[in-house]
């Protein structure tokens, strides 16, 4: 029997990677060109649940595929110190000889420190960073390093990061830079000038998935299994998803167990049982970690922005907050950069996150 292959879990590699087709072609064109090659400055923005840490997973994966070393690490405190410690073990993995000795001297003193790296530390890992670039320049490959929720780093570390990566690319070494993380906050980021040399990234933003590739992926997974799933059941599911990937993923395991509870066959009863319990799972988790850092007064902004059916118009929300324009343009800011809310053409936004509405307005009833 096949075991269930839906992972509604952060990261986790799906059974299909739907809709992502031809977005890695710069970066991978990238690793066969090498230094200063414009795919190997790569940031993946996008939602909650999109699909971003998925991507860094293909990002790692293909750049292995051509033997390159990959660093990855996510943007909580001290991650240059990490990103230091994996170049010092790379390095000593594979160099060899009395460069090894010296390596070891300037790493002895060790990376892990808690926040940006001190001025003899930095020049330590930046030492450090061209040497490993040079062992690999010398076997015709590079050094990929990633670095995730970008939108929660220290804004003094990434500018470290950056430069000294700016300055490898100059030396014309071997090195790609992937970031991900929260649209606004990335563009904040990018804006406010930490690290300019990073507006030069191809930007990728990830959007749901085409509903009817959805369809067909649940379709074809299913009938893989030998389930004996109707078409307008797999239709339904596929579009209670509305091509987010996290709920793709829930909605997707929840039918797979109805599924095996009933010897392979669905019907209208299980799947919709099966879509509920996607819905609530994607609350509980996705809206509710969301919603945990806003505060009361951003909480009521989305409490009358949930009054709408679609986009909301920044004026309407203004009146039934009695709010003036300057305070609306506050929450609006504020909200975009937690990723909750999103812009949806002049002077309206939307929410980010599918099922917040619904969510917010179960809030407003109870
Ligand atoms: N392209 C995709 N197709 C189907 N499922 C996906 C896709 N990308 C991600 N997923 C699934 O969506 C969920 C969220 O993915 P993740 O990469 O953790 O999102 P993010 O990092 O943007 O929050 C995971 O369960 C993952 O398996
Ligand atoms: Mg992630």
């Amino acid at each position: 029997m096949i075991e269930n292959p839906f992972r509604p879990s952060a990261g986790a590699t799906p059974p299909e990677i739907i809709g992502r087709s031809g977005l890695l072609d710069e970066f991978k064109y990238g690793l066969r060109l090498g230094s200063g090659a414009p795919g190997l400055l790569t940031i993946f923005t996008g939602a909650r649940g999109i699909g971003k840490t998925v991507m860094l997973g293909e990002v790692h994966d293909a750049a292995r595929q051509e033997g390159w070393a990959v660093i990855a690490e996510t943007a909580t405190e001290g991650f240059m110190g990490r990103v230091g410690e994996e170049m010092l073990s790379l390095t000593q993995e594979l160099g060899s000889g009395p460069q090894n000795r010296r390596i070891t001297a300037i790493g002895a003193a060790g990376f892990s420190i808690t926040t940006q790296l001190a001025p003899e530390r930095q020049v330590a890992w930046r030492k450090l960073g061209e040497e490993l670039l040079h062992i690999l320049d010398n076997k015709h490959t590079g050094l990929i390093i990633t670095v995730d929720e970008i939108h929660a780093a220290d804004r003094n570390e990434l500018a470290q990061l950056a430069a000294s990566v700016q300055h490898f690319i100059q030396d014309r070494m071997p090195i790609g830079l992937v970031f991900a993380g929260l649209p606004a906050a990335v563009s904040d980021l990018l804006n406010e000038g930490v690290a300019t040399f990073l507006r030069r990234a191809d930007k990728i933003d990830l959007h749901a998935a085409g509903i009817r590739d959805v369809e067909r992926s649940f379709a074809s997974i299913f009938a893989t299994a030998g389930f004996r799933v109707p078409p307008h059941l797999v239709q339904k599911a596929a579009e209670s998803t509305g091509g987010y990937p996290f709920l793709i993923q829930l909605v997707g395991y929840f039918l797979w167990r109805e599924a095996e509870n009933n010897n392979g066959t669905l019907t209208d009863a299980e799947a919709d049982r099966a879509v509920q319990a996607a819905h609530r799972r994607n609350a509980r988790t996705v809206i509710e970690a969301a919603l945990s850092t806003v505060s009361a007064k951003d909480l009521q902004f989305l409490r009358a922005m949930a009054q709408d059916d679609g986009p909301s118009i920044a004026g309407d929300l203004g009146e039934r907050l009695k709010a003036k324009t300057n305070l609306v343009a506050n929450y609006r800011s504020r909200l975009l950069a937690a990723g909750l809310v999103e812009p949806a053409g002049h002077g309206k936004i939307d929410f980010a996150i599918p099922g917040l509405r619904q969510y917010l307005r179960n809030l407003n009833t109870d």
